[in-house]
């Protein structure tokens, strides 16, 4: 039986239902996939609580990242054969059983990475590829703050920073997040639930503090996070988990000439070229044994309300995945 998990209305998980469907013929360009493994993301709450934009007709099904198996192909789709494993990674419409895609978004999965570890992984790996490599050029000697260490991408950029020889500054909301964080590439941990995050970068960094802040938490960190800059440093705000900075004013960068940028990963994966490199980079460094995907909830897919309850309520930590 095929089936997704659609919403017709915002709110909270409660809202993603059952929803049984047809499987059709993919048409021109596109694959059939038969989905083994699809990832959870933060984009998925802020897009299923109506902070991100729905589509017309009121019909979302959400989720962002997959791997599965090519079960039918158009015939005018080079590259890719009948049982190959692939993933993607495209804004909405991953949380179902079997899906029809445009075969320019998928990627064929190496062997010796499972479907569960490129389908955790690529959303959150190729984010963290342009944070490290694009919206600042990491290198050896800069330091940096990175906010929510303990989470999805956290514990991907952590590793991703040490293969790098970057040594880090994470924060996250306990001790034992913490703990897991440094387990996984980070030179220094703060728990800003009990720490104020900004004083203790400064004496962490001799009062120095860093070039820069990766800041996807948003409200509850954004002005710290811009307190924590050197002169010329730069804010990397890409998400909100704790609600959207609302009061930026350009003047605030005038105390350091800091810069700010707030990038989406998919204006980067539009060009197939940049997809196929970062995809090449996450993949080599999992299969060197530098990164390790830690997929720390596992969820079938018609429970993923239960999964989403969890990273709202700050409970989970590494990958979330769902088995359909
Ligand atoms: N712009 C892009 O292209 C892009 C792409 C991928 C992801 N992102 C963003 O990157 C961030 C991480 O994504 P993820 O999927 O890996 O999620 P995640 O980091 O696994 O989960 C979010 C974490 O944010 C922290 N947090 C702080 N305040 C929170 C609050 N009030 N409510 C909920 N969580 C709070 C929590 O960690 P602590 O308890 O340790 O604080 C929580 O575990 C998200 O903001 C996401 O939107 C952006």
């Amino acid at each position: 039986m095929a089936y997704n998990m659609i919403a017709t209305k915002s709110g909270g998980p409660e809202v993603l239902q059952k929803n049984e469907f047809e499987i059709t013929e993919p048409g021109a360009g596109e694959v059939l996939i038969r989905q083994t493994a699809i990832g959870v993301n933060f984009i998925d709450v802020y897009f299923r609580s109506g902070l991100y934009p729905w589509p017309v007709d009121n019909n979302l099904v959400l989720g962002s990242e997959a791997a599965g198996i090519i079960e039918a192909i158009s015939p005018d789709v080079n590259g890719f054969s009948v049982g190959d494993r692939v993933v993607y990674t495209l804004p909405n419409n991953a949380y179902t059983t079997h899906r029809i895609i445009d075969a320019q978004h998928i990627i064929l999965i190496p062997d010796g990475i499972s479907d569960e570890t490129a389908a955790a992984s690529i959303l959150k790996g190729l984010t963290t590829y342009y944070l490290l490599h694009n919206s600042f050029q990491l290198k050896v000697g800069n330091s940096v703050l990175f906010h929510a260490a303990a989470g999805g991408v956290g514990l991907i950029a952590g590793q991703w920073m040490k293969s790098l020889g970057i040594n880090a500054i994470g924060t996250a909301g306990s001790d034992e997040k913490c703990k897991l964080a440094m387990e996984h590439g980070y030179a220094q941990m703060i728990n800003y639930r009990d720490e104020d995050f900004v004083k203790r970068v400064r004496e962490l960094t001799d009062g120095e503090c860093v070039d820069v802040v990766y800041d996807s938490v948003g409200k509850d960190t954004y002005p710290g996070s811009l307190n924590c800059l050197k002169k010329f440093g730069t804010m990397v705000n890409f998400g909100q988990s704790s609600g959207p900075a609302t009061d930026f004013k350009l003047a605030d960068l005038a105390v350091g000439s800091y810069t700010v940028t707030r990038p989406i990963l998919y204006h980067f994966t539009e060009d197939r070229s940049w997809l196929e490199n970062a995809t090449s980079s996450l993949f080599n460094l999992i299969l060197k044994g530098d990164l390790n995907i830690s997929i720390n909830q596992r969820f079938p897919l018609d429970q993923v309300t239960d999964a989403h309850r969890m990273l709202e309520e700050r409970k989970t930590t590494g990958c979330t995945i769902l088995l359909p």
